[in-house]
């Protein structure tokens, strides 16, 4: 049994809580991380869902099979000839597990380089002292003066069909499958759903996702949404919208999944694997939150206000375990905004230009508010679209799909927001942000010189959009 105290005790080392720790210790406090996540061997893994089970390992293989889609379907418009084209999915699969290898390295390298003590173990509350709070762990003790919780997020399943990881899969499981489905479920047709769909698609697998909503993306730009809808059905993504799914059962074969279509037909779908991707819960549980007493939402998320506290004096949150988008750039926002605030400083997270990418084919990516969120807000705006097709670099690429969005103020001509479906939109969108960070208006973009010819020059051609003159359009 041992006791050791620290200014700053960080639960949880995802992107929000190594974050959190690597910056509290440049601004000299003594800081420790504890993170339970185990590799293959039972060592350390920090870095969390987004460095083992999501982000990165997910980003992985839509790059491996991007790759092999252009191989077999566009490479020969550019006069490359293949022949017997075949995918070593274990190699593919060996490649991501390096590739999360080196991330898990390098946050274990940052914690040394920066001098935070890490811990290898699950955390939980122990009681309220004079320096603090005690954090137990197994049978040490540590005590901080402050402490921040980022133990993040897991998986919902759906009611009474928990996960197996073998044929019904998380995204733990769907980032593992080691042969080819032919036939591939997914319910719910979000983020996960869309991203893992196009993984075993384009490797050849017969992917349907049953969504449970009538609309598709509903959070996204309906224009956006539509364009997106359109270049997946025509690659093949087969997506059941309006559907109620019913019994869930394992089959000789893989799972049978009952559900009634939006038109009211009960059907059956039979596939090898399932991935459920319907939301992720706030992981709180086993954090002793009542017993220190931690207030928790209704969602079991942490509560906490605006600048990540939580009832609790010296007890902050940040990532996925609150309120906000389970995004790991909004958690390692939080995370260096908090230990800013604990030294005393301003930290400063602006909720309203978080962007968000979904990393399909063509990629989806959007800042600020949607056309009709500022419909449903009366807010008077412009906007202004240019279409991937008519830039020269997109059509160079031979990747045409998709447009860039701009919405502006239509007094001010403040942009309120950035919508992009098509090449590179990941990249695109970050101008976007920086342009509102700046509170810069459409002009400003129309007005500045993009290098020719590159994908950038549609975001440019867009911006004059809204003041209806567009050059190569
Ligand atoms: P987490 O990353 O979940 O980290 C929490 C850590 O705390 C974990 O290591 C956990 O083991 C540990 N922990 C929990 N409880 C305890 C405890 N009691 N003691 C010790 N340790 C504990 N977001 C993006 O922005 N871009 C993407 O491209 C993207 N892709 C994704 C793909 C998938 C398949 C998934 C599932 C998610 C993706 N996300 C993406 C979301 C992103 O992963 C999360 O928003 C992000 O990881 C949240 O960071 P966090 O630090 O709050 O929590
Ligand atoms: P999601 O919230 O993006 O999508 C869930 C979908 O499932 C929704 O469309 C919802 O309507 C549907 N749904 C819910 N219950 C259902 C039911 N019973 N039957 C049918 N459909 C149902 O959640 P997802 O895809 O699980 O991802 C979780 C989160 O992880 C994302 O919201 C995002 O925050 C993060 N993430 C981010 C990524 C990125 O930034 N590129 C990539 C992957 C995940």
């Amino acid at each position: 049994m041992s006791t050791k105290n620290f200014d700053v005790v960080v639960i949880g080392g995802g992107p929000g809580g190594y974050i959190a720790a690597i910056r509290a210790a440049q601004l000299g406090f003594n800081v420790a991380c504890i993170d339970e996540w185990k590799n293959d061997k039972g060592g350390p893994a920090p870095g969390g869902t987004c460095t083992n089970v999501g982000c990165i390992p997910s980003k992985a293989l839509l790059q491996s099979s991007e790759y092999f889609e252009h191989a077999g379907h566009s490479f020969a418009d550019h006069g490359i000839g293949l022949k017997d084209l075949s995918i070593d999915v274990k190699k593919m699969l060996a490649r991501k597990d390096s590739v999360v290898k080196q991330n898990n390295d390098g946050i274990l390298y940052l914690f040394k380089k920066n001098k935070v003590s890490f811990f290898h173990g699950r955390g939980a509350f122990g009681k309220a002292v004079s320096e603090g709070y005690e954090v137990t762990l197994g049978d040490q003790t540590l005590v901080g003066k402050n402490v921040i919780v980022a133990t993040g997020s897991s998986a919902r399943a759906l009611p009474g069909t928990p996960f197996d990881e073998e044929t019904i899969l998380s995204n733990d499981g769907a980032l593992r499958i080691g042969v080819v489905p032919k036939k591939l479920g997914l319910i719910g047709a979000g983020v996960i759903g869309l991203e893992m769909g196009s993984v075993w698609r384009r490797l050849g697998a017969d992917v349907t996702v049953l969504e449970g909503l009538p609309t598709f993306l509903g959070a996204v730009d309906e224009q956006i949404a539509k364009e997106a809808h359109k270049a997946f059905v025509k690659q093949g993504l087969k997506i059941e919208l309006g559907v109620k799914v019913g019994d869930i059962k394992s089959t000789k074969k893989g799972v049978s999944i009952a559900y009634t279509t939006a038109k009211g037909e009960t059907q059956t779908l039979d596939v090898d694997k399932l991935i459920v991707s319907i939301g992720r819960v706030p992981n709180t549980t086993g954090l002793n939150a009542d017993g220190v007493g931690l207030k928790l939402d209704e969602r079991g998320a942490i509560e906490v206000d605006d600048n990540c506290r939580t009832n609790l004096p010296g007890v902050w949150a940040v990532g996925d375990v609150v309120r906000g988008p389970m995004l790991a750039h909004k958690a390692e926002e939080e995370g260096v905004a908090v230990a800013e605030r604990i030294a005393g400083q301003h930290g400063h997270v602006n909720f309203n230009t978080v962007p968000w990418v979904i990393y399909t084919h063509p990629e989806i990516a959007w800042v600020g508010q949607t056309e009709q969120q500022l419909k449903a807000a009366g807010r008077a705006y412009k906007a202004g679209t240019f279409p991937f097709m008519a830039n020269g670099r997109a059509r160079a690429l031979g990747d045409t799909t998709g447009m860039v969005k701009f919405l502006a103020d239509a007094k001010t001509d403040e942009i309120l927001g950035v919508h992009i479906v098509g090449p590179m939109a990941s990249e695109l969108i970050a101008e976007a942000v920086v342009a509102m960070e700046f509170r810069a208006s459409a002009e400003d973009i129309a007005r500045i010189c993009h290098a020719h010819p590159s994908l950038s020059e549609a975001t440019k051609e867009a911006a004059l959009a809204v003041d209806k003159r567009t050059l190569n359009f």
